[in-house]
């Protein structure tokens, strides 16, 4: 365990502090939920976790998220949510993967603050296609925040439906600790 990490606990009487912000387009039933509560789990074993949903500030429909998953960095109004970064050590970052953009998260990413110098994690549920030039472009969104992507996960819907997901889940925790010393 690092110094760093070591006197953290110290301080606080707990160990590392973890953000878990994610939106998902069906809410609570949503494949990104299920993975959230999945890795909340996981990572709430030995460290204090703290789940966060980004919500639209009205529903839309499909047709009308699609054509704005088209624009890239279109953004919509959102509900208040945790934005300020600084009490976290990790924030993990929760989505689906929607064509080239996802509006809720475009805003959360531009309201956030004290991004700097802070260590994310990005997890993804995605249809099929296309999952690692998103990713790759969300790391760099995080990038001009002035964070770090430390892990990252794409998990296909079919097999967060099928639930055989555990392993998956269980490896990117394992590299979330990994990386802050846990
Ligand atoms: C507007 C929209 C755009 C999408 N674009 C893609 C895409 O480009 N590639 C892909 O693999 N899946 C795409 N999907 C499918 C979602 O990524 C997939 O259903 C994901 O599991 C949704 O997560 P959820 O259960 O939290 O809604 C899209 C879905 C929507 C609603």
């Amino acid at each position: 365990m690092g110094q760093e990490t070591r006197s953290r606990i110290c301080e606080r009487g707990y160990g590392v502090r973890i953000l878990i912000s994610y939106f998902g387009y069906t809410g609570e039933n949503s494949t990104v939920a299920m993975l959230a509560r999945s890795v909340a789990e996981d990572l709430g074993r030995d460290q204090e976790v703290v789940i966060s949903a980004i919500e639209p500030q009205r529903p839309r429909s499909y047709w009308n998220w699609l054509v704005r998953s088209f624009l890239p960095g279109s953004r919509v109004s959102i509900k208040p949510v945790v934005s300020d970064l600084a009490p976290y050590d990790v924030v993990c970052l929760g989505l689906p993967k929607w064509t080239f953009s996802c509006p809720p998260v475009n805003e959360y990413l531009h309201r956030i603050q004290n991004a700097r110098g802070r260590r994310f994690c990005v997890f993804l549920s995605y249809g099929g296609w296309d999952e690692e030039r998103y990713l790759k472009a969300l790391i760099r969104a995080v990038d001009r925040k002035g964070g770090t992507v430390i892990a990252t996960l794409a998990m296909k819907r079919s097999r967060l439906l099928s639930g055989d997901f555990g392993e998956d889940v269980a490896r990117f925790c394992r590299t979330i600790r990994s990386r802050n010393e846990i």
